[in-house]
């Protein structure tokens, strides 16, 4: 954007007078402030008197913005913290005295490192602000762009970084912004942690002075730690709580601080470890999307927000989207041992109890007969499939399912046709050791030769055979990621240029073949947040299956992602910790995402038939539910026996609980549970799964009896479970 087009300070009275008080947006002339209004909070920042851009507020929405005084830069605290550490930047560069984390740090080809922005000019068009500021000296410009989500209660803000010197600078940390929480101490930090096969685990901890980093070196997004964050003000009624997420598949991160000065602030983006990124005159650098919220309803709240604001406007299709069909995958049942009649034989019983997608997962391509070969020749094995998937897939739909299959395009087994041709297209630095993991390595999607050649395979994969949906998979993180052909300077680029390209492949691929679902896999929950979910439709929560771990697993990542996008496989036991659950326990966990089967179909009983027929049966009548309305966690597996989710419907006519026993103490009678976001007045039929004698012989009860007295559901023994519908009456 021209310079020239901008609105500048000169113009503040004359836009101040123009905005109408309901603009999710305003700029206030008099006191030089931007006010962000969503439904339900309000975000502000202004211009202070060194024309630098210092936050304000962010919290439960005001409404007065005569309340609101023009902002000042903050004294310093002796000759140690200078106003440079004390004013909450909005977006702060290195430079002057500046000690707390920096939105940008930089270093010019001379070596000047000093970058002390300003405030230049700015832009309103409705929901979307643009703020442009610039060094005091240089023309570094960093443009800061905000979107507000007015009915969601999101606050998006990123920015891009423009040389137009005529030398050339190097980004050395370059943040999407930074959140501020209002001053003061005794705030927790919620996040969520893990590890492959335990992703999600929710981490709740105060908040100290001091720093904190919550990050991903590893090139991914990673099962240790999810960017998504919550900071809560803890009260005996209705915490507080900011919320946000980051829009990266790569590495990340956040530095949590609460500073000598009460200040807590979080800022995110691009994790500075390793990284280096320069720009030549005239380059630019885009950060990703950072999203923030607000809830003063405690977390329950603050996850509906961010739910309903994925599924609207992260999720390819959006608010309109079908809920997610019911899938069967292989993975399970056959590992590698994938072939035509096996297939076929899962896919028919699969048909059989309701299943809607059938997914071959891996080993139906090149010498893929176990993790040592053949990831790279993504041709089918002329073994396993002598007359090609043509056949197989005929026969799928012919059942009434839809096709999917399994790809790991960024990987490559020494052990390939395609290594042995382009060994130097694995992430690499000449010479050293290529550290290998479950016996592959990663390509190095940055080049754009690499790039080409995926996009290409994968287009002809598509083209040429009726694939409805791919389960993306990627089983390893990053290890020495050298690009030699970017020259010495430029190598660093790679963590970016990586993601970036992946995201170009996904995006060409889904607009070239509009219909495709894709998932987003990395050996289970390594790769979820809201950048892939803007490309993907869903996420594979964790190799884990095992439906007790599972509980808590989901319980984490329900406070981030939709249940739409949580994939959740009912599985055979016992399984990983050697553990043994009920079928109806295993389906009913399942349930609380979008449901898939992973059982080795042949070896099941009528009993399981049948019971599974059931369960899926009734899972339709309520997946819309569940997957996108609205979720309330009643009972949390982290603090007892009894787990206990329920999930209200948009329209808010129909209603569903799922209740799980770990274990009952002899004649220790489970909680009560009681309901919430139900309608006190109204008169719902309440029907428990399989006719369930609950302790309440009624067949229709109040919201006020549901949400005050509650259900005794009667829960007894090991791994009992249940679900009781409700169904709006009057
Ligand atoms: C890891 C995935 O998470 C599994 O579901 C399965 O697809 C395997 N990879 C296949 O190699």
């Amino acid at each position: 954007m021209r310079l020239g087009s901008f609105v500048c300070l000169l113009n503040f009275a004359l836009l101040g007078s123009a905005a109408l008080a309901e603009d999710p947006i305003r700029f206030i002339a008099g006191t030089k402030l931007w006010i962000l209004d969503t439904n339900n909070s309000s975000y502000v920042f202004g211009v202070n008197e060194k024309n630098q851009l210092q936050h304000v507020y962010w919290g439960k929405r005001l409404w007065r913005d005569a309340d609101l005084s023009a902002v000042h830069s903050f004294n310093e605290w002796a000759s140690f913290d200078g106003p440079a550490t004390t004013t909450p930047g909005e977006y702060a560069g290195w430079g002057s005295n500046m000690y707390t984390e920096a939105c940008l740090k930089i270093t010019r080809q001379d070596g000047d490192r000093d970058l002390v922005l300003r405030y230049v000019s700015h832009e309103i068009h409705g929901d979307a602000l643009h703020v442009l500021t610039k060094d005091i000296n240089d023309d570094i410009l960093v443009n800061l762009y905000y979107r507000v989500y007015p009915a969601s209660g999101v606050i998006e803000k990123h920015a891009v970084i423009e040389n137009k010197m005529s030398q050339a600078i190097t980004v050395e940390s370059a943040q999407s912004g930074t959140w501020y929480m209002p001053p003061g101490s005794g705030y927790r930090l919620t996040y969520l942690n893990g590890r492959w096969a335990g992703e999600t685990q929710l981490v709740r901890e105060e908040v100290h002075p001091g720093v904190k980093i919550l990050e991903s070196r590893r090139g991914t997004t990673s099962h240790q730690t999810n960017p998504w964050f919550a900071i809560d003000a803890p009260a005996e009624k209705n915490g507080r709580v900011w919320f946000g997420a980051l829009g990266w598949s790569g590495s990340w991160k956040f530095s949590v601080e609460q500073t000598p000065h009460q200040q807590v602030r979080l800022t995110g983006g691009y994790n500075t470890f390793d990284f280096a990124y320069p720009l030549q005159p005239g380059e630019k650098l885009e950060t990703p999307p950072f999203y923030g919220g607000f809830s003063d309803a405690g977390f329950g709240e603050a996850s509906r927000i961010l739910h309903r604001f994925t599924r609207e406007f992260i999720l390819p299709g959006g608010l309109s989207a079908k809920p997610r069909p019911v899938l069967y995958n292989s993975w399970e049942a056959t590992e590698f041992h994938v072939d035509d009649p096996g297939q076929r034989a899962l896919a028919e019983k699969a048909a059989r109890i309701g299943v809607e997608r059938f997914v071959m997962d891996d080993g139906w391509f090149g010498a893929r007969n176990n993790d040592h070969a053949g990831l790279g020749d993504w041709f089918v094995n002329p073994k396993k499939f002598p007359n090609g998937l043509k056949p197989l897939i005929d026969y799928v739909n012919s059942l009434g399912m839809d096709f999917g299959i399994w790809v790991e395009p960024e990987m490559v087994n020494p052990d390939s046709d395609l290594y042995r041709k382009h060994p130097d297209w694995a992430m690499n630095f000449p010479g050293r050791p290529r550290t290998e993991a479950r016996n592959q390595l990663v390509l190095n999607m940055a080049r754009d030769d690499v790039k080409e050649y995926t996009f290409g395979w994968l287009d002809k994969l598509v083209s040429e055979n009726n694939i409805a949906f791919l389960k993306w998979d990627m089983n390893r993180n990053f290890s020495e990621p050298g690009w030699t052909e970017a020259g010495a300077a430029n190598e660093k680029k790679l963590w970016v240029k990586y993601v970036g390209n992946l995201y170009e492949i996904i995006d060409r691929l889904r607009a070239k073949h509009p219909k495709l679902e894709i998932e987003s896999c990395s050996g289970g929950g390594g790769r979820v947040d809201l950048g892939i979910l803007k490309r993907m439709d869903e996420a594979w929560t964790s190799d884990n299956t095992e439906a007790f771990d599972r509980l808590r697993i989901q319980e984490g990542f329900s406070y981030a992602y939709p249940a739409q996008v949580m994939m959740a496989w009912v599985t055979d036991v016992p399984n990983f910790n050697g553990r043994s659950t009920p079928l109806s326990y295993r389906f009913l966990v399942a349930m609380m995402g979008s449901l898939g089967i992973g059982n080795n179909l042949n070896k099941w009983t009528n009993e399981d038939f049948a019971l599974a027929t059931k369960m899926i049966a009734y899972y339709k009548t309520i997946r819309g539910t569940v997957q996108q309305g609205k979720l309330y966690r009643l009972f949390s597996p982290r603090e007892g026996d009894l787990t206990a989710n329920q999930y209200v419907s948009e329209d808010g006519k129909q209603s569903v609980l799922f209740a799980f026993l770990r274990s009952q103490q002899y004649g220790r009678p489970a909680p009560t549970i009681r309901l919430e976001g139900l309608d006190e007045r109204a008169v719902y039929r309440i029907q428990p799964l399989d006719g369930r004698k609950l302790a309440e012989k009624l067949e229709t009860v109040s919201g006020a009896f549901l949400q005050n007295h509650g259900l005794n559901l009667r829960l007894t023994g090991d791994y009992d479970s249940t679900s009781v519908l409700l169904e709006r009456v009057q």
